[in-house]
């Protein structure tokens, strides 16, 4: 592993400073974003120390630094996992050649497309989350919004490492419109629907944490199998703090729902200010449906080349017995405009984006599973369920239909007639902006409508004060 020092201006084990154009790119793309961060970052809280975790290594067992931190003097680097001279292509076309350490040319526009479409995510979740900061439920929380604001930061910068290093002119020029782009402006929008929705209360962040950043989890899975070593090493070590990132969701909700059903033994949760239990399935319907737009077409012609091209593998490829693709097909069920199912043998490498999307929904279903745990033993006999998979989708053969959160399909009156009850109305939000209406800045101190967590972040306690305010807020 190359040293790390960091106190470099961009920390790094690319070595860097061996490659001046490159340190000179980054470096003055470094005040753009800068100016990025603090137009479009978390809003009224850049001055204030954050306890923060930094990546300082890619070692297992050390690789991140804990400390308090003002935001724009994050130390944002860039980290791939380390290199292996052995590696090879293990999928598609190319299977057994080499991995690529430059950009194949055939593929060199596929490629940047996936890079940018990915890098793309990064700052536009930061922009969704920018004002969360001032209806925190807790300082604990507050911290880790920002721990994952900078860390889709990060993100950006390990795509735009990728672009400037291997795409000349034109990945310079991709990465500044990296920066350029904003979530939910209608006429610059950030590329994947997802990242456009409005993220503007917790239960949202939440959700957004647990099911489009697994999204991101399963699309970094894939091009960790990328037969472009660089990618594959880059989106390597991004999986290594978005563990976190799913963490936070996963447990924001689950404190949300303990909180829910301790207040359930009393009456109606909305009588003591907390998150009745079908608002947060509303929730859970809306972000896992946007979350399963963003793995594409269920029959895609991109996905087979981007397989059979050696450049997006499967879940785990690497652990699968059969790496071509070829002479299989994929069962997909298709609806006609009046509802009458068909199944289609779809062949294989053109399903590859159902076959990552199978992988993320077992996924959910296992959080599913992890929450419902959290209601059994609160004493509580609601459950919650993942909808199908057809149920309020904008991508894919199932857009433009209407189905129950069952999968069956229904008409588009029916569809208005009922979304209130499977989607987030207006009077949630109403009434989720209306207990989440003020900050909670005290060290320990929790909103009504959240249990505290089961521990703190890096072994310290509950009311530790994870972030330092530069002026008093209370
Ligand atoms: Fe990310
Ligand atoms: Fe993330």
């Amino acid at each position: 592993m190359a040293d790390i020092d960091y106190q470099d201006r961009i920390p790094n084990n690319v070595d860097l400073s061996s490659d001046k154009r490159l340190q000179r790119a980054l470096e003055s793309w470094q005040p753009d974003f800068l100016n990025w961060w603090t137009e479009m970052g978390p809003e009224g809280f850049q001055q204030d120390q954050v306890y923060l975790r930094t990546a300082v290594s890619v070692d297992k067992d050390g690789w991140a630094q804990f400390g308090h931190v003002k935001m724009p003097d994050y130390r944002w680097g860039i980290f791939l996992t380390p290199f292996e001279g052995e590696r090879k292509v293990n999928f598609g076309d190319h299977q057994g050649e080499p991995a690529w350490q430059a950009v194949p040319g055939e593929h060199r526009y596929t490629l940047q497309r996936i890079i940018v479409t990915q890098g793309d995510t990064e700052p536009a979740s930061v922009e969704q989350q920018r004002k969360l900061g001032h209806t925190c439920p807790s300082l604990y929380d507050l911290r880790n919004l920002f721990q994952v604001n900078v860390e889709e930061g990060r993100h950006l910068w390990a795509m735009v490492y990728l672009l400037q290093r291997y795409f000349g002119r034109d990945g310079r020029e991709e990465a500044e419109a990296l920066l350029e782009r904003r979530s939910g402006n209608p006429d610059s929008p950030r590329i994947l629907g997802a990242f456009n929705e409005p993220c503007d209360h917790w239960l949202s962040f939440f959700c957004f944490t647990t099911f489009t950043d697994r999204d991101g989890k399963y699309q970094l899975r894939a091009l960790a199998e990328s037969g472009f070593d660089p990618l594959a090493r880059t989106c390597n070590f991004m999986l290594t703090e978005e563990a976190h990132h799913m963490f936070v969701g996963q447990t924001g909700i689950q404190r949300i729902l303990q909180k829910a059903a301790e207040r359930m033994k009393q009456g109606d949760p909305r009588d003591f200010g907390a998150i009745p239990i079908d608002m947060v399935q509303r929730a859970i319907n809306f972000w896992y449906s946007v979350s399963l737009d963003l793995f594409g077409g269920e029959d895609s012609s991109n996905a087979a080349s981007f397989f059979g091209a050696g450049l997006k593998g499967r879940d785990r490829e690497t652990e699968l017995s059969e790496h071509t693709g070829l002479d299989q097909a994929y069962t997909l069920r298709k609806f006609s405009p009046d509802g009458r199912a068909s199944d289609v043998e779809v062949p294989l490498r053109r399903a590859m984006n159902e076959v990552l999307r199978d992988a993320y929904i077992g996924d959910c279903e296992k959080v599913i599973a992890s929450w419902n745990r959290t209601l059994d033993k609160e004493g509580c006999d609601m459950r919650l369920t993942l909808p199908d998979r057809k149920f309020h989708r904008a991508q894919g053969v199932y857009a433009g239909l209407n189905f129950d959160p069952h999968g069956n399909f229904v008409s588009a009156a029916d569809w208005e007639a009922r979304k209130s009850a499977w989607i987030p109305s207006l009077d949630d939000t109403a009434y989720l902006h209306s207990i989440m209406n003020k900050p909670h800045y005290v060290a320990g101190e929790y909103a009504d409508w959240i249990a505290p967590p089961a521990r703190g972040i890096n072994g310290h306690a509950l009311d530790f004060e994870y972030v330092l305010f530069a002026t008093p807020r209370i």
